[in-house]
């Protein structure tokens, strides 16, 4: 198949379209490089995934560009999104709201004038209500619990429009399409700049270069993320193009959360070094708890989590540690 990733140079993007280029689909990308590299759309021989051709440098937020990029296309995986750190995100709610509205209203506008065939958007849990997000150990989140809706960013809301959007095109009958929420996806490789990092690597980050950088923790480190591994994503992603199409949204994460005192521990552990955590209770900390119900990925997608948090996180410390030049 022609399949086009939206921001495939991205974290999740450039492990689909490794797995897609793998089996041989013909993959294009499109990533105006906000947060994604080249670098990591290169295979084990260094040699590139996609052909120059086919990896188109764009501005998804033109609508021109979108209308180019997604032309001839068998398939959509639209991926492409301002996506950041608590600090980011908090601090640019204006422009990250525009940003994602137009990116994904103009990707799902030029699928449909182009007739692609499917076209999968990848929601969030930050789309939850905060109210029910904002006490320790909440029931598991079903995926009709996101309305009535009350995000607490404008990334939450930004994204949840994009699911809005998807589904009046799919009700319509303008194309299939496939939706997940995810919950906080973490794995290799990953954004390590200070401004634009998540929670992990910049966790990842701190423990590396301690001292020049304090091991700081944004928040009391109470609050608790379902984390999940980017290599079980990639299973949703390649599943939801197979038996997830018109099935309405499909959460993926799992049924457990994990505090930030406890990744920062267990990153700390990783590092080897006699490292004090500190906690800065004035820098945001976003929600205090969520976790999936994964019951509907099971059954509609064959899906359930296999990387265990100890795994995962070891493997990202090792690729951030090489990352810095301190592997
Ligand atoms: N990382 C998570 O925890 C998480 C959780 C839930 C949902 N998601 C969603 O998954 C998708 C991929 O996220 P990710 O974690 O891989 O983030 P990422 O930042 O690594 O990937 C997003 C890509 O979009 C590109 N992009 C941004 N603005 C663009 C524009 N105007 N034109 C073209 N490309 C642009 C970036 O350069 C980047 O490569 C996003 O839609 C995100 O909302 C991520």
């Amino acid at each position: 198949m022609k399949i086009l990733v939206t921001g495939g140079a991205g974290m999740i993007g450039s492990n689909l379209v490794r797995r897609l280029a793998g089996q041989g689909h013909e993959v294009f990308v499109a990533d105006n490089f906000w947060r994604g590299k080249r670098e990591y759309l290169l295979g084990e021989d260094a040699r590139p995934l996609v052909p120059a051709e086919r990896l188109f440098e764009v501005d998804l937020r033109d609508h021109d560009a979108c209308l180019r990029a997604t032309r001839g296309m068998d398939a959509v995986f639209h991926l492409a999104d301002i996506v950041a750190g608590i600090n980011f995100v908090f601090a640019n709610q204006l422009f990250l709201w525009r940003a994602n509205v137009l990116i994904n209203s103009n990707v799902l506008d030029a699928c449909v004038a182009n007739k692609v065939g499917r076209y999968v958007y990848v929601g969030t849990a930050c789309s939850f209500p905060k109210s029910k997000q904002s006490y320790l150990n909440p029931p598991p989140f079903r995926e009709q619990d996101v309305y009535p809706a009350e995000p607490e960013s404008a990334y939450g809301w930004s994204k949840l429009m994009g699911e809005y959007e998807a589904e009046l095109a799919g009700q319509e009958g303008r194309l299939e399409v496939g939706i997940l929420r995810l919950h906080n996806v973490y794995g290799p490789p990953c954004e390590l700049d200070p401004e634009k990092s998540q929670v992990i690597p910049a966790l990842c980050r701190k423990a590396i270069l301690h001292p020049a950088e304090p091991f700081v923790v944004w928040g009391s480190g109470n609050q608790r993320r379902a984390f999940v591994h980017v290599d079980d994503i990639v299973d949703a992603l390649e599943a939801v193009l197979d038996r997830g199409m018109n099935q309405g949204a499909i959460q993926i994460g799992p049924s457990e959360s994990v505090s930030i005192r406890e990744i920062a521990e267990k990153v700390v552990a990783l590092s080897g070094r006699d490292i004090a955590i500190q906690y800065d209770a004035t820098r945001p900390e976003g929600d205090m708890d969520r976790t999936a119900d994964w019951s509907k990925a099971a059954r509609v997608l064959g899906w359930a989590p296999r990387v265990d948090i100890d795994r995962g996180l070891a493997a990202t410390y090792a690729w951030c540690a090489r990352h810095l030049g301190r592997g």
